[in-house]
């Protein structure tokens, strides 16, 4: 049977191995409640709310393992989808490694998804996959800026005047979310063959030269970073409420 007779099957690694220093003092904040939930369930429902997806791997805070695994026990998740698991490590990088070391064989599509953009669109995840299957090595859903961007000479001390160096034209930047979306090959080599430290997996297989697509992602697929970004979720949450009655 050659390659292209078998179904492509996706696996989604979902790094919530975070303190979330920036959300304040508190639990991890993937463990931290929206309307009474915790963020990593909303983020593992809203990709295992995706048919394609047959695998969830969480990566859970390092000691966190156990609580993680009773979590998911805890809360009503899809049959259909299969999870697993395992203890992050110390950046985000590392805990992405460690997810992928942990996915067994025949998935040949890989998302790799934040714990802390909770409210992912389904569509938004559906259009990943999409873009993958039809030959993407690596995909990203991204937005326009609103803001404008300047590149700076960062002062030594904080708060101090930073002179402007440079001001792209904003057309041609785009925001990127994730969840993020590979070639299982691809993405492994990327993680086995780039050291440097990365923010988000796309860049390390632009490193290794391979084309990196975007497509549109949402604005409910924000990231979670500070305090006024739970304001946020939760408002998302209730509207969601109002408008599909759920
Ligand atoms: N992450 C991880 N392992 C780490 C650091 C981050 O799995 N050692 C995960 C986070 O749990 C989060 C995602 O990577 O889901 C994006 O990272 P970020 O938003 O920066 O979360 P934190 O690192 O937890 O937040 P902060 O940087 O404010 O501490
Ligand atoms: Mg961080």
């Amino acid at each position: 049977m050659s390659d292209d007779s078998r179904p492509s099957r996706t696996a989604a690694v979902i790094p919530a191995a975070g303190r979330g220093v920036r959300l304040g003092p508190g639990a991890p904040k993937a463990l931290r409640a929206l309307n009474g939930t915790p963020m990593l369930i909303h983020a593992v429902r809203a990709l295992a709310a995706s048919r394609a997806v047959s695998l969830v791997v969480v990566v859970a805070p390092p000691d966190g393992a156990a609580e993680v695994k009773s979590l998911l026990d805890a809360y009503a998740l899809p049959e259909r989808t299969d999870f697993l698991v395992v203890p992050g490590g110390q950046s985000r990088q590392e805990s992405v490694k460690l997810g992928l070391d942990a996915l067994p064989p025949g998935y040949d599509i890989v998302l790799v998804h934040d714990a802390a953009r909770p409210l992912v669109p389904v569509d938004t995840v559906d259009a990943v996959i999409e873009a993958v299957r039809a030959g993407a090595p690596a995909v990203v859903p991204a937005l326009p800026l609103a803001d404008t961007v300047k590149e700076v000479e960062p002062a030594e001390t904080p708060g101090a005047p930073e002179p402007v160096v440079a001001t792209p034209a904003r057309a041609r930047l785009r925001a990127v979310q994730t969840p993020q979306g590979f070639d299982r090959e691809i993405l492994l080599r990327a993680h086995e063959t780039v050291t440097d430290n990365v923010t988000d997996d796309a860049s390390m297989v632009e490193q290794l030269g391979e084309q990196v697509v975007v497509v549109p992602g949402h604005e409910e697929a924000f990231k979670v970073t500070r305090p006024l970004d739970l304001v946020l979720a939760e408002a998302v949450l209730a509207r969601r409420r109002l408008t599909d009655g759920f």
